[in-house]
């Protein structure tokens, strides 16, 4: 059976919790590989949105069984928030399965992220402020506190006095103060409500797989924001590319056979870094209006621009991704002309794919397709021969420029609103 990984093909919000929650009507199990709670998948269900940022949105269809994997950063007081907002929508969360070599994110990562971007001039990231990045940092600097570390309060302790000694003196630059005591006796009240969730992961979802299960991988952020592969410095701190999956759950890289590269079919971006085809125009602002594009986890406005040929062929080559899930094609109704970015010009050279350094994206200057506008409405089309010409047309020229299918199409945030092309499992 088929394992199909899902990760974002721009810099985030491209729509995944919306297609997590479509394609895990057909899924048994499922395992967020990365990320914490700066991530925010939406789903809309019959009307009401619902914005999940740690547990999978699997856990939405009874029976599927959610995993997390240990690339996945905790905070464990967001996490009982998290879980005690779904208990209350009726939602089962007991199955859930957390990884026992997950990190934890402390209000140390949380008061050092802020703190920290904020001095950071020029070079400031924009981070949700959610402690992500010193978490990761403390997880490589072998500081950090695992999920495991809750069950053993000496350790817990012991672990957490050196890892306050080590930040002390930069809280104190920074001018913030974290409560040694305070954290350690939250960390301690929480053990007994998160411990039930702590497993042994990755032989669980082996398991799956050997039972020939469809499981599905769910990616959190965008390539583009992948440590490795994005615009660094503007980034986050974890492995977005579907290769951190099999790391994170501890699962063959080969078994995962099918990569969903979810798009938007025009470009956005919440924080800093190079963007090169955002528009500050009115045209900008309308896209920004119409897709309503307002972070989910920080209520940021989005910056808005045209869609991104060659930094999504850049995504497709590196991901291996092997199918588009295209979104929200229903903002564009309307929108008139239509431009695609199908290159840059740098200096006095153009160039048709990313064959520079990413450092460059942000002195580069688009090279425009103007595409026609479509007549007719794409908004809550349920099925391909429903789509006006026009976006047929559309979707054509991403096909061919990026050289895989769009598998699943969106016009809409409802979870009825779109169509399969594709079947992604047989
Ligand atoms: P994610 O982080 O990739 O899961 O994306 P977000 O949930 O942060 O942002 C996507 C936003 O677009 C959410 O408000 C969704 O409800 C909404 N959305 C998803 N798909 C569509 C679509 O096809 N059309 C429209 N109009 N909205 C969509
Ligand atoms: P989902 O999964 C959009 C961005 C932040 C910032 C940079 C680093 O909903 O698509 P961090 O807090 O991770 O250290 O911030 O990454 N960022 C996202 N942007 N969607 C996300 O997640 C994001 N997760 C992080 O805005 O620019
Ligand atoms: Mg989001």
């Amino acid at each position: 059976m088929p394992t199909v990984a899902m990760v974002g093909a721009q810099w985030g919000d491209e729509g995944k919790g919306k297609v997590a929650d479509v394609l895990s009507a057909e899924a048994a199990a499922m395992a967020r590989f990365n990320g914490g709670n700066n991530a925010g998948h939406t789903v809309v269900i019959g009307g009401d949105k619902l914005v999940l940022r740690l547990v999978p949105v699997g856990i939405l269809r009874p029976g599927v069984r959610c995993y997390l994997g240990r690339g996945c950063v905790v905070d464990p007081a967001y996490l009982l928030e998290e879980l005690a907002r779904l208990a209350a929508l009726g939602v089962a969360v007991g199955g859930l399965k957390i990884d026992w070599h997950c990190h934890l994110i402390l209000p140390y990562h949380v008061a050092l992220d802020r703190a920290g971007d904020a001095r950071l001039g020029r070079w400031r990231v924009g981070t949700t402020g959610r402690g992500i990045g010193p978490c990761y940092a403390d997880r490589a600097s072998r500081l950090g506190l695992r999920l495991a570390d809750l069950y053993d309060e000496k350790q817990l302790g012991e672990r957490l006095g050196a890892l306050a000694d080590r930040h002390a003196p930069t809280l104190a630059a920074l001018g913030a103060q974290v409560d040694e005591g305070r954290v350690r006796d939250e960390l301690l009240a929480a053990a007994p409500k998160i411990k039930p969730y702590g497993a042994d992961v990755p032989p669980l979802v082996r398991g799956e797989l050997a039972a020939g299960e469809r499981v599905l991988l769910e990616g959190a952020h965008g390539l583009l924001l992948d440590l490795d592969w994005g615009t660094y410095p503007f980034v986050t701190s974890s492995t977005v590319h579907p290769a951190g999956a099999a790391s994170s759950l501890g699962i063959p890289a080969a078994a995962i056979t099918t990569v969903v590269g979810v798009v938007k079919a025009y470009q956005t971006r919440v924080g800093e870094g190079p963007m090169p085809t955002e528009l500050a125009d009115d045209v900008g602002a309308r896209l920004q209006q119409r897709g309503n594009e307002v972070g989910a986890t920080t209520g940021r406005p989005r910056r808005c621009g045209w869609l991104d040929l060659v930094l999504l062929k850049y995504a497709v080559e590196t991901a291996g991704i092997t199918h588009l899930a295209l979104n929200k094609l229903d903002v564009l109704d309307g929108v008139s002309p239509l431009k695609v970015c199908v290159g840059y010009e740098l200096g006095d050279k153009k160039w048709d794919r990313l064959a520079m350094p990413m450092d460059h994206l942000a002195c580069a200057k688009p090279i425009y397709e103007e595409l026609p506008a479509w007549q007719g409405q794409v908004a809550g089309a349920r099925a391909y021969d429903r789509l006006p010409a026009g976006a047929k047309d559309y979707i054509r020229v991403v096909e061919e420029y990026v050289g895989v299918p769009a598998a699943f199409v969106s016009t809409g945030a409802g979870r009825e609103d779109g169509f399969l092309r594709q079947a992604l499992w047989p």
